[in-house]
């Protein structure tokens, strides 16, 4: 068992808590927002995430997990966990203010040996940079060692993800840390690739471009689809039986959000480019992505000409199902495009309804099912692939809409079934039976 500190209790920051405390280790999370720590204290969970509640409050009772805002304390651990953001700057490189400033309270505060394990997506280079910080602001005597630990989970499926993943990365560049951070990671059983820092700092920018390829590469196929009559699910699954290629991160949608893809890409374009290198591929996954963002509302502006006056429903707000996270989210833009064309906007969203206030137009309405949303509505744009939507009796667009029209970014329902209502449904690289553009 580890004394562990977990710097920022964002996303993954409160899962990687939560998860070492579960396999036993000493874990106090620690976050500037006082906000934050007081609902986690309360036993409440800031984000939605399956099963974090329950975790939580089983391991704040067990005495292995609690919650501190920034204190002296909190820092007498064996190993320091760095997961505080690391968002968009404007130029498209990754803003290390939050984790530099980590780095100094680490040094002002340590008074023991630690290992400081940067699960924050950083830059090649950075882990070494945080090193040399502490070591400049370092007031003790004391071993400071380095690992790189980059996070994969997925957000939805988070602490699924920490407990089944398909690998442990750790860079390192001694034994010390190699071998305490292979301890920790032990009772996960989950296989360990350890390399060296640089290349676990790249490993996964590399991982979280090439998934986006795939989705900007499924997009591109959707287009086409839409113009030779073929049916992109089909093609889709017919490739991804390959297992060359892999089924997953094939659906064609509105492009991808969230707060991983599209600032890790342009990230690693910065990267590359510093280092003088065109990465080719990934500018075109990034502007593919700009461009599928706007297909929906193209659909929908050639079948209704207006906006104006429209009352249109919004179903699924957050940037993907299973989550309240509204960063980079299908909804931010299509909403705002919807509002200043002057449509009323009634939006329905399972768990991001909160978050979704903080951001979206003030005027959106928000309801609390989907039938309200839909009732009367004009037309309908599905943003989210929530189950509740993917589910939802196709039969109510009949029943409570004057027109039933849909315009669906997420392919959530099956053509076959809307082909037995009368429906206008618009979809992504789908025909409908008669083989029309859709
Ligand atoms: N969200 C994901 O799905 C995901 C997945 C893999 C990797 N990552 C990476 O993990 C990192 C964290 O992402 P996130 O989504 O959890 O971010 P987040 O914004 O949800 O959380 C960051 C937290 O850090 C806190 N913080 C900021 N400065 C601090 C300081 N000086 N001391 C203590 N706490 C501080 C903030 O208050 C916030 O609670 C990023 O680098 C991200 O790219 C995220």
């Amino acid at each position: 068992m580890k004394k562990i500190a977990v710097v920022g209790t964002g996303y993954v920051g409160l899962v990687t808590g939560v998860c070492l405390a579960e396999i036993g280790h000493d874990v106090t999370c620690i976050d500037v927002d006082q906000e934050k720590i007081d609902l986690l204290k309360s036993g409440k969970s800031p984000i939605y995430e399956p099963d974090i509640e329950e975790l939580i409050s089983k391991n704040v009772a067990s005495g292995n997990l609690r919650f501190s805002l920034e204190t002296q304390d909190a820092y007498e651990v064996d190993v320091i966990y760095i997961a505080v953001g690391t968002p968009q700057k404007k130029d498209g490189s990754a803003d290390l203010q939050f984790v530099e400033e980590v780095a100094k309270r680490i040094a002002h505060r340590v008074k023991n040996d630690v290992v400081v394990v940067t699960k924050s997506t950083v830059p090649v280079g950075t882990n070494h940079f945080i090193l040399k910080m502490i070591q400049e602001h370092l007031q003790a005597e004391v071993r400071v060692d380095i690992a790189s630990n980059p996070e994969f989970l997925r957000e939805g499926s988070a602490i699924y993800d920490s407990f089944n993943g398909d690998r442990i990365v750790i860079g390192v560049e001694n034994d010390r840390a190699a071998l305490i951070l292979e301890e920790i990671n032990k009772p996960f059983n989950i296989p360990i690739f350890k390399t060296d820092i640089r290349s676990a700092e790249l490993i996964k920018y590399a991982a979280n471009a090439f998934l986006a390829t795939k989705i900007s590469f499924i997009n591109e196929i959707a287009s086409i689809c839409e113009k030779v009559g073929a049916n992109v699910e089909d093609v889709s699954m017919g490739m991804g039986k390959d297992q060359r290629i892999g089924s997953q991160f094939l659906n064609a949608g509105i492009g991808y959000g969230g707060s991983c893809f599209p600032k890790d890409t342009n990230a690693l374009l910065h990267i590359a480019n510093e280092a003088g290198y065109q990465f080719q591929i990934l500018s075109s996954v990034v502007k593919i992505n700009e461009t599928q963002k706007s297909v929906l509302i193209k659909k929908a502006k050639e079948r209704l000409g207006t906006f104006h006056g429209k009352k249109i429903a919004l179903l699924g707000l957050s940037f993907k199902p299973n989550t309240d996270d509204m960063r980079e989210a299908a909804s931010i833009d299509i909403s705002n495009q919807l509002v200043e064309e002057g449509a009323n906007i009634i939006a329905f969203d399972p768990v991001a309804k909160n978050a979704a206030k903080k951001i979206l137009h003030p005027t959106i309405q928000y309801v609390d099912c989907i039938k309200e949303a839909i009732q009367d509505a004009d037309a309908v744009f599905i943003l989210t692939e929530w189950k509740e939507i993917v589910h939802f009796p196709i039969t109510n667009y009949v029943k409570l809409m004057k027109h039933p029209i849909i315009f669906d970014g997420r392919n959530c329902y099956h053509l076959e079934e809307i082909s037995q209502h009368s429906i206008d449904y618009y979809s992504i690289g789908r025909t409908t039976s008669k083989g029309i553009d859709r």
